[in-house]
Order: C-alpha cells, then sequence, then structure tokens
C-alpha cells in the first residue's frame, strides 16, 4: 500500500520534493540513520578555528551538527526550510542555546557571522545557476569580511548516483520504538549535471516516497562561483581526513573565505 506524505512547511513546494525533511515519520527515519559522524568531526573542527564563533548552519535539518558547535562553544543560527526538522532539532537537549529560524537565506541577517556552513550535501540541493549563485550572495552579504564559508559538494568525476540503486542502496533500519523501516533509492532522470532520485521508505504501515534532485557541480564551477560572489578558495580536500581532491572520499570539501 502507498500511502501519501504528509507536507505542511508553508515555505517551500514540498509537495513533489524532499518529503524526508518535511514529514515528521520521515524526519524520524533520517535521525535514526544520520547519527554523529566523520563529516560532523570535520566541519566542527574547522569552525574551531574561530574560537567562539558566531556560526550560521544553513540547512541544519534536525541540527545534530548545529548543537554540537553550540556545546562547543559556538554561538550558531540554525536556518532551515522544512519545519518538521526544525521541529525535531528544537526538541533536542541542548535546542534552548541554538537559534532556529524556519526560511532560506534570503532570511539571512548582513555582517552577522563569522563562520556559516551548509553540511550533509545541502550545497546540491540549489539546482539552477541563479539559484546557487544567490545564496552564495547571501552568504556573502551575511558573513563577515574575513569570515569563513564551509561546505561539502559530491565531486561529480565519483558518480556517486551509479550506486543509488534498489540492489546497492537497500539497507533496514531498526527504529527506536521498535519497529522496523526498509529504505533503497532509485534514480530516475538525470539532466546534464542534475540527479532526480526517489528514496522508497516501507514502513509497517505502507510505503512513503521522498523524490529529490540534486546538482552535481565540478571543482571548477565550485570555484568560479565562489570567485563571483567575494569569495577566495583557501582549500578543498577530496576527503574526511583532509585527502586532495579525487583520492578519497569523492568529495569536495570546501573552505573559503569572504574577501576583507
Ligand atoms: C541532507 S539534509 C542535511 C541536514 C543537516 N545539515 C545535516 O547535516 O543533517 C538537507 C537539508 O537541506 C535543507 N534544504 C533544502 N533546500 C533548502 C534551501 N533552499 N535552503 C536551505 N535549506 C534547504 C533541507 O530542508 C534539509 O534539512
Amino acid at each position: 500500500m502507498k500511502i501519501a506524505a504528509h507536507h505542511t512547511a508553508p515555505l517551500y513546494d514540498w509537495t513533489m520534493h524532499n518529503a524526508e525533511f518535511n514529514d515528521a515519520r520521515l524526519v524520524a527515519v533520517y535521525d535514526a540513520e544520520c547519527s554523529w559522524s566523520r563529516d560532523d568531526d570535520f566541519f566542527l573542527s574547522v569552525v574551531n578555528e574561530t574560537p567562539a564563533a558566531r556560526v550560521l548552519d544553513l540547512g541544519c535539518g534536525t541540527g545534530r551538527l548545529a548543537l554540537g558547535m553550540s556545546a562547543a562553544g559556538h554561538r550558531v543560527t540554525g536556518v532551515d526550510p522544512a519545519l518538521a526538522s526544525l521541529e525535531a532539532a528544537r526538541r533536542k537537549p541542548g535546542a534552548e542555546r541554538v537559534t532556529w529560524i524556519e526560511g532560506t537565506s534570503a532570511f539571512l541577517p548582513d555582517r552577522s557571522f563569522d563562520v556559516a556552513l551548509m553540511t550533509s550535501h545541502v550545497a546540491q540541493f540549489f539546482v539552477g545557476d541563479a539559484d546557487w549563485d544567490a545564496v552564495l550572495f547571501d552568504f556573502s552579504r551575511a558573513i563577515v569580511p574575513g569570515g569563513r564559508l564551509l561546505f561539502d559538494t559530491r565531486d561529480p568525476r565519483a558518480r556517486a548516483w551509479e550506486r543509488w540503486n534498489p540492489v546497492d542502496s537497500r539497507r533496514t533500519l531498526a527504529m527506536s520504538d521498535g519497529s522496523a523501516v526498509t529504505i533503497w533509492t532509485e534514480v530516475i532522470a538525470i539532466a546534464g549535471t542534475a540527479v532526480t532520485f526517489t528514496h522508497h521508505y516501507v514502513l509497517e504501515d505502507g510505503e512513503l516516497l521522498s523524490t529529490s534532485t540534486l546538482r552535481f557541480r565540478s571543482e571548477d564551477e565550485v570555484r568560479s562561483s565562489l570567485e563571483r560572489a567575494g569569495f577566495t578558495v583557501e582549500n578543498i580536500f577530496g576527503g574526511w581526513n583532509r585527502e586532495p581532491v579525487g583520492a578519497a572520499d569523492g568529495e569536495l570539501l570546501v573552505i573559503a573565505r569572504r574577501v576583507g
């Protein structure tokens, strides 16, 4: 049986895309699957290079890293258009020390953050070039001169989408209420460097679907778009242990600085 995902956010059209972040049942699955990991260690270690920083986490989701950065002594603002994810974040221990904003980069105040970041490939949700340029310009406005922008985006050369198929991606997850969820992903369209895929979630009372499109930008595209928006690139690593691009995890881990 297929049951429809529930969509509530007024700020974003969730009816076709990204239900995984805005349906409370799927948000619980996301949280059960995505615990603190080496990507969080990487980002926290870079943020810690700016002590007691004012940090913006755009696309903070259910707040795992935002809460970790707050616990490490930073003043954190988490922004996300997905209300169900933010509600999950607000229920977690320490949430009262983080400022949570239901919104997008358009909501950011000027010159207010020492460090801004997008993690777990939030950057790839900006599919069109105009949307990507707009978010980078919003960051450029919101970060103080000399401040840093950090994000991860998958290196298209690693072709991660080829593993997003019902065989390689299939797994079963045990939930804290004792139920089990079987999950798999299938790519449904590839248009240039934009990949559209559907996650299938088989819960005990039926199946939910969530469809998303992600853009895979090359290292050259990332560098030139950052320069256009007023950033200099300090480093781009290919893996979570700061390996060179092409040598490790198929990532582009970007550390850029707002030109002073
Ligand atoms: C894969 S999750 C990552 C969440 C979190 N950063 C983490 O590490 O778990 C992607 C997040 O990007 C958010 N997102 C999607 N489109 C966005 C947009 N236009 N502006 C800001 N956030 C967006 C989603 O709501 C979702 O919470």
